[in-house]
Parts: structure tokens; C-alpha cells; sequence
């Protein structure tokens, strides 16, 4: 898909509202980084990647529409944006990475004049949203190698597009590999509860002539066991200095089931979403959410109010389920190749 996801016009941010998706292409904007923060909560803006960018153009928010008369309160008001904007989402580093990015720049530019200051965040959360754009094509561009004609792969959630600024991290391999001619068609898990396999993945392949189905959960399985799957690659929200990968909830199994078939499992993320300071897997935040996401279907309750429902966002990947991980800088077969790229 040749548009962005998230951008940045006179002063404000615009996005898509992913919550509206595939019913309504409703572009939304805000010049206010409190907004911002509830619609990243929201998931008006989700994936990775995007959170990050979000975070980003947030700091340029706050930085522009900061009401301080000093620059102790320019820098107070900028302290309190990125607490806001860091606390939306604990998985996805990516946000984490964007914030420090931009904090670095601020710190550079603390002797400067206000206008500078200002000005520095601007261009520095601009840079990480072009940036993006260029990660995401390279990424596409060494995953689409993994991928031969004929080729039907499984994904889950949305690592594409609407994951990103443009072109995505799993899908931008298979954009790359469907625009050098090879005939690739794509299973969507439906990715419960939030469905963004469903609403997303469904919605911008289709848009871009990609073939798609869109399968349940619980139907992957069975596919593979019929040879109707001859890869998976899915994004992430964090990948350890061990290879383990969160993503969203549910990759974990598709994983094993993959393993057990004797499948390819890969990874596609940017750099930005390896976290050495993360020995293991295990140690990842995962970010937990409200009981309504599970317990209620199409505005209707499917679970009783008194019984409990546990709903994480992420699970772990063992990085052992893992055949090859991608990012910009190219294919790792093997942990210590990721390392490699530090
Ligand atoms: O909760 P979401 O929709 O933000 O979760 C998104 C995912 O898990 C994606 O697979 C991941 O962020 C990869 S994005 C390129």
C-alpha cells in the first residue's frame, strides 16, 4: 500500500483510525500528544513500528504546542509528554526506542535557544518516520529472498502496512516477492480478540491485489496438517538478546504447530525492535488488557459477568521455534548472526 499509515501536516498528526477498519477508511488528526497517548491505548494506531512513530511525533506535539515561557518549563512540559506517551503501551520497544531517540536529541540541544529546542524535536521525529519507510522497503526486500513462486503463507495479526509507517515488516517481504512476479497468496489468522488479522491484514492485502483468506485461530493447525501452509512470517513487538520474540497473542502457537509440521517460521522486524538489554524471552513485559476485549463479541456478552477473563496481548516465542529472523540489516539463521548486528 503506497500510503502512510501515520504522518505528519501542518502542525498536527494525521492517522488512520484502525479501530474503524475494514468498514470505514476514516483518517483522523490531533495537535494534542494527550490524544495521541488514548489513541495509541486505543489502538486507533497499533503495531510496533507505528507505536513508535506515534511516540515520536508525540514529543513533536508536546515540544510545539508547549505553552512554557522558559525553557525549565519547555523542558518540564517535555519530561511530563514522554512519561504520557511511554506509558500507552509496555511491549512494543519500539515506542521506547523512539522517546529515547528523541529524548537524546533534546539533551544535545539543552543549551540551545527555546525555537531550537522545539525545532530539534520536529526534525528528529520526522527523521524517525522517513526512517521507517526505508527499514520497512529494506526488510521487504531480503525477506521477499525466503519466498518462492507459488509459495502460500500463514500470517497472524498485522505486521504491514497499518503496522508501520508504510509497507509493514512481514508483508513488505511479500509485497516485495508478489512485485517481482512470484505468485504468492496469503492464510490470515483472524487473530482474536481484537481481530487484526481479520479487520487489517484482510483489508490491505486485498486493497494491494495480494490474494487472501482469512482462517480462525483455531484453524491453522488443521491447514498445515492438510500441506495447505508452506511458511508463516509474523512481525514482532520485542525480540530478546536470546532470539525469543514476543508478538501478538497466539504466536506462540502457531509457532509449535509450525515446528511440528515441519514448517518455516520467520521473523521480520526492524532493529529497533531488538532489545539487548533483554537476556530472555521471559522477561518482556506483557501488556495486559480489559476483560471487555474478551468477554464481549460484536457488542454482545459472551461471558458470564462473575466468571474472569485473563487477557494478555503478547506472547513468547521460543527463540529454538524460530527458523530465521529479518531485519534491515538482512536474514539471521542463527542467534548469534543477530547479535552480529548490534
Ligand atoms: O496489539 P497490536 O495490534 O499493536 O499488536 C501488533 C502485533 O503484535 C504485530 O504483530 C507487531 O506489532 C508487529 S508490527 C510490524
Amino acid at each position: 500500500m503506497e500510503f502512510a499509515t501515520i504522518y505528519w501536516q501542518d502542525e498536527r498528526v494525521y492517522l488512520i483510525d484502525q479501530t474503524l477498519l475494514p468498514n470505514n477508511e476514516k483518517i483522523i488528526s490531533t495537535n494534542d500528544y494527550h490524544e495521541l497517548a488514548e489513541w495509541i491505548k486505543e489502538l486507533k494506531v497499533r503495531g510496533a513500528p507505528a507505536i513508535g512513530v506515534a511516540g515520536a511525533l508525540g514529543m513533536a506535539l508536546a515540544a510545539i504546542y508547549s505553552s512554557a515561557n522558559s525553557k525549565d518549563e519547555l523542558f518540564d512540559e517535555l519530561v511530563k509528554a514522554r512519561g504520557v506517551l511511554s506509558s500507552t503501551r509496555p511491549t512494543a520497544v519500539n515506542l521506547f526506542w523512539a522517546l529515547d531517540k528523541i529524548w537524546s536529541e533534546i539533551m544535545h540541544l539543552r543549551d540551545e535557544e527555546m525555537f531550537r529546542i522545539r525545532l530539534g524535536v520536529v526534525t528528529k521525529a520526522l527523521s524517525i518516520w522517513q526512517e521507517d519507510r526505508m527499514i520497512c522497503m529494506r526488510i521487504g526486500k531480503h525477506a521477499a529472498t525466503l519466498f518462492n513462486d507459488g509459495d502460500t503463507v500463514l500470517t497472524h495479526c498485522n505486521a504491514g502496512s497499518l503496522a508501520t509507517v508504510m509497507y509493514g515488516t512481514a508483508l513488505s517481504g511479500i509485497y516485495e516477492a508478489v512485485s517481482q512476479g512470484k505468485k504468492i497468496s496469503v492464510y490470515a489468522d483472524e487473530t482474536r480478540p481484537l481481530l487484526q488479522g481479520a479487520r487489517l491484514t484482510s483489508w490491505e492485502l486485498n486493497k494491494s491485489g495480494v490474494p487472501v483468506t482469512v482462517i480462525c485461530d483455531n484453524m491453522a493447525a488443521s491447514l498445515m496438517a492438510k500441506g495447505k501452509i508452506n511458511k508463516v512470517i509474523v512481525g514482532a513487538d520485542r525480540i530478546a538478546n536470546n532470539g525469543d520474540v514476543a508478538n501478538k497473542i497466539g504466536t506462540l502457537s502457531v509457532a509449535i504447530n509450525a515446528k511440528y509440521f515441519g514448517i518455516d517460521f520467520y521473523v521480520a522486524a526492524p532493529m529497533s525492535t531488538f532489545d539487548f538489554n533483554i537476556i530472555e524471552g521471559s522477561m518482556i513485559p506483557i501488556e495486559e488488557r480489559d476483560r471487555s476485549e474478551v468477554a464481549m463479541f460484536n457488542g454482545i456478552k459472551i461471558v458470564p459477568d462473575d466468571v474472569p477473563v485473563y487477557n494478555p496481548a503478547f506472547d513468547v516465542t521460543p527463540a529454538k521455534l524460530v527458523t530465521a529472523w529479518i531485519s534491515e540489516k538482512g536474514i539471521a539463521m542463527k542467534v548469534k548472526d543477530i547479535r552480529n548486528w548490534r
